[in-house]
């Protein structure tokens, strides 16, 4: 087999494991660690594979492989298949650049730059800057180190001094990201102070300026808060306009973290949730998410212009930066030298299906969230576990006996992963187990929604059979 033929078998079995996502297919084929192992065999050995064992080993991965364009994959963030993106992708990888200069990725530097720049026109900033990077953790701590340095610039030169006291705020179901961003920048972990949210799972402004005006007291330095622009278990949107009022008057960061519901502001409809967002003063917006581009594409918009290349010292770095064409290499505002192209497959998406495609794709995932909670309402043995506020529903079922209900409900959605009929997932809130069905896959249907519950119930109810059978024996 010469290497054209191989390449056009290999992308047979592509399309082929695509056109699987529209069929009624398990969204796993799940084995136990063990027995993939042997299945699987990724030992690599000395002598070189052929094309045969090549060919096996692309069935082999896709087998095994989670179907995360399955719209039974409601387990994760994102899910989905994405053509336009999937393309540009691939193209990508063809074409192998990196995106620190112009002169390595010419056509790939316009391109991220055009869509940084209309990314900030949703955001509202209107001289604004931003950067790819390698998602909403990153851009969490990019953020945070913009507005460390912005209040320390020295920092960048001498280290972070602890007597500085810094703390930021983030709400209490914040993404633990911003933790790790503190520990990374020497501020400390412990130094992220947890804003208590309400029922619904969001900051309430209030507590918010206390929690302020007590650390001032305690001699602590106020610099960053951080909003949640969709909480990762509850999908809830912290108020940005009354956040953004209580960080002027004490003259704080603003950060938005948007990584997950940042893509609303496509919405028409329901863009509201991000009222306020233009006041902040970092915004990060994954497209990984929400917009099913392949992982990972994720920017971190700025307000304001020069505050990324502030981040990074004034390194010698005349071996990279040659500065012989007129356009700015955007490597100089990056914390990575080397660095993906990302732009260009949401480029491709962007331009495929239009604002107005992405902008029903949002109003879908809504109207299918929606669906989902009227369903849980309507059912006597399902219970919502918080009011739903955006594409995430909490729920979990109540059998007729008196059982341990943590344990019932993740046996229930166990069973449903391994078997690979449907694969959700769950958190808790308190001590409580919740279950969390996420509507991401821009394609979903009613009847796939339909499809879960049913699928959920019969194995709730076969699970609560057994165990009414067992306690009676
Ligand atoms: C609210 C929120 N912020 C940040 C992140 C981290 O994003 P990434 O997975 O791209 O690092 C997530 C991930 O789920 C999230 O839900």
């Amino acid at each position: 087999m010469n290497k054209e033929t191989l390449l056009a078998a290999s992308f047979e079995k592509i399309q082929n494991h695509i056109r699987k996502n529209e069929e009624t297919q398990p969204v796993v084929n799940y084995q136990e660690p063990a027995s993939l192992q042997q299945i699987l065999k990724p030992a690599v050995s000395d002598e070189p594979a052929g094309e045969e064992e090549f060919l096996k080993m692309i069935d082999q991965y896709l087998e095994f492989a989670v179907k995360t364009g399955n719209k039974q994959f409601l387990n994760q963030l994102y899910s989905g298949f994405n053509f336009p993106a999937f393309v540009g992708d691939m193209l990508t990888s063809l074409t192998n650049t990196s995106m620190y200069t112009y002169e390595v990725a010419p056509a790939a530097t316009l391109i991220e730059k055009e869509m940084i720049a209309l990314m900030n026109s949703y955001a509202g900033y209107t001289e604004g800057d931003g950067i790819f990077l390698t998602g909403g953790s990153n851009g969490n701590l990019v953020a945070m180190f913009s507005a460390r340095n912005r209040i320390l610039p020295q920092s960048r030169f001498h280290g972070y001094d602890r007597n500085e006291n810094l703390v930021a705020f983030v709400n209490q179901q914040a993404h633990y990201s911003f933790e790790t961003a503190a520990n990374l920048l020497g501020i400390g972990s412990k130094n992220v102070i947890k804003v208590k949210a309400g029922p619904d799972g969001r900051m309430i402004p209030d507590e918010l300026e206390q929690s302020i005006k007590r650390a001032i007291q305690n001699g602590q330095k106020p610099f960053f808060v951080a909003v949640t622009c969709a909480t990762t278990l509850l999908g809830a949107y912290d108020p940005i306009d009354e956040i953004a009022e209580i960080t002027k008057r004490h003259g704080l960061w603003l950060h938005a973290d948007g990584a997950f519901g940042g893509s609303i502001i496509l919405s028409d409809l329901h863009r509201h949730l991000m009222k306020g967002i233009e006041k902040t003063d970092s915004f990060v917006w994954n497209p990984h998410k929400l917009m099913n581009i392949p992982l990972v594409c994720s920017a971190l918009l700025v307000r304001q212009k020069g505050v990324l290349q502030h981040n990074i010292t004034d390194l010698n770095t005349d071996y990279i930066f040659h500065d012989s064409d007129d356009v700015e290499d955007l490597g100089k505002k990056s914390i990575q030298c080397g660095r993906h192209v990302d732009a260009v497959k949401l480029w491709f998406a962007w331009k495929y299906f239009g604002k107005k495609g992405y902008a029903q794709r949002m109003d879908n995932l809504i109207e299918m969230a929606t669906h989902a909670e009227n369903t849980v309402n309507r059912h006597p043995r399902l219970e919502l576990m918080a009011p739903r506020q955006s594409f995430s529903v909490c729920f979990r079922y109540r059998p007729e006996n008196d059982i341990n209900l943590n344990e019932f409900n993740l046996a229930v959605r166990e069973k449903l992963r391994k078997s690979g009929q449907s694969i959700v997932n769950y958190g808790y809130m308190g001590k409580e187990l919740t279950i969390r069905l996420v509507t991401a896959n821009g394609e979903l249907q009613k009847k796939d929604i339909d499809q879960f519950f049913t699928k959920f119930l019969e194995t709730a109810k076969s699970l609560e059979k057994k165990q009414v059978e067992e306690y009676e024996y």
